[in-house]
């Protein structure tokens, strides 16, 4: 079921999901009540956490973003080349959409009209999204769909015909575990048509000197963003939570090709979430788990493509060979996946 926003090119996929603060209630205190502790990183994004987010964007070292957009700008237009005319390109988590204009832009310039449907849970980030793309371009035919992946791939699923190029940029997989990222991936799939495509931003395995720094910036914009989940707990949940008595830590484990995140008690201490009754305690040096940020390789991008139903058409780096976009297409007897 879908209901149309005050803009009329932004559709609400309605999910039905409970009220958030609610589920924010329910994740925290089961989170909270783990050994060892953990908050889901889906809860960074509320308005202060995006808007760090795109600080984050910005620092030298957080080489992901420019590292994507310069495989972007150099191969947008062959990237584009390859998909059947009028190709709908549908993007998940969009955002601003900044380094989609990229692609935005060779596909205008190749198919004349283009169709777009930026998906994104934030509906406040669309309106404004909406409003630019609309100012920059004319010929696109622009949908933005509010809600989850899930929801709004299915509201495309019964109102596209077109053939369909699905963009997750941004490595934003990396966030999902390998397993929860393959059985995603597998859920894409079975909204798409042999002849559709998804192009995948996906950051590669390195060294933990590279890696650390970008996710534990000099300036502190990383810790900012993390120590965020505390203060929205403060805020929406009636926690008594004191940030300097956290600090941000960020670790690469090479085993598991993940950056870990964490935020680390400088004392013993309780804290009370008054919204929900819970008293918390924390011994020092005790850790909350925030986020996974998994690097792949590339015989573990071969993988994950086969494991969820695809198979790696083609592959772009830049020069440092730091940042891979992906070109997934769909295996046509994808009956029997394999495990990862
Ligand atoms: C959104 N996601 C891909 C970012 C990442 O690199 O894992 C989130 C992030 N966390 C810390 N810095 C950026």
């Amino acid at each position: 079921m879908t209901e149309t926003l005050s803009s009329p090119q932004i559709i609400k996929a309605q999910d039905h999901i409970e009220n958030p603060t609610m589920a924010f209630a329910k994740d925290v205190l089961t989170g909270l009540n783990k050994s060892p502790k953990r908050l889901s990183s889906v809860y960074f994004y509320d308005e202060r956490g995006s808007q760090i987010f795109e600080e984050i964007c910005d620092l030298e070292e957080y080489y992901l973003t420019r590292k994507e957009t310069e495989i972007l700008q150099r191969s947008a237009a062959e990237i584009i080349s390859k998909l059947p005319p009028n190709t709908h390109l549908v993007e998940l988590g969009s955002g601003s959409s900044t380094k989609t204009r990229i692609l935005l832009e060779a596909a205008l310039a190749s198919f004349g009209t283009t169709q777009y449907s930026p998906i994104d849970v934030s509906a406040e980030i669309l309106t404004d999204t909406v409003k630019d793309l609309n100012q920059r371009y004319p010929d696109l035919q622009l949908e933005a769909i509010a809600g989850r992946y899930e929801f709004g791939m299915d509201y495309i699923l019964k109102n596209s015909t077109s053939s369909k190029c699905i963009m997750w940029l941004g490595s934003s997989i990396g966030n999902l575990t390998r397993i929860e990222a393959a059985q995603f991936l597998r859920e894409v799939r079975k909204t798409m048509g042999d002849q559709d495509s998804l192009l995948l931003g996906i950051d590669l395995r390195k060294g933990p000197e590279i890696l650390e720094p970008a996710y534990d910036d000099a300036q502190g914009v990383t810790a900012d963003f993390n120590l965020n989940l505390l203060d929205r707990i403060n805020s929406e949940l009636g926690g008594t939570f004191k940030r300097n008595n956290f600090h941000h830590q960020a670790v690469y484990n090479v085993d598991e090709g993940r950056i870990e995140m964490y935020l680390v008690s400088d004392i013993d201490q309780e804290t009370e979430i008054k919204n929900i009754g819970a008293k918390i305690s924390f011994h020092k040096d005790e850790k909350i788990l925030t986020e996974y940020s998994y690097k792949y390789s590339h015989s573990e991008i071969t993988a994950l493509a086969e494991a969820s139903g695809f198979f790696l058409e083609q592959q772009w780096l830049d020069d440092s060979g730091w940042f891979s976009l992906n070109c997934f297409k769909p295996q046509t007897n994808a009956a029997e996946l394999r495990a990862l």
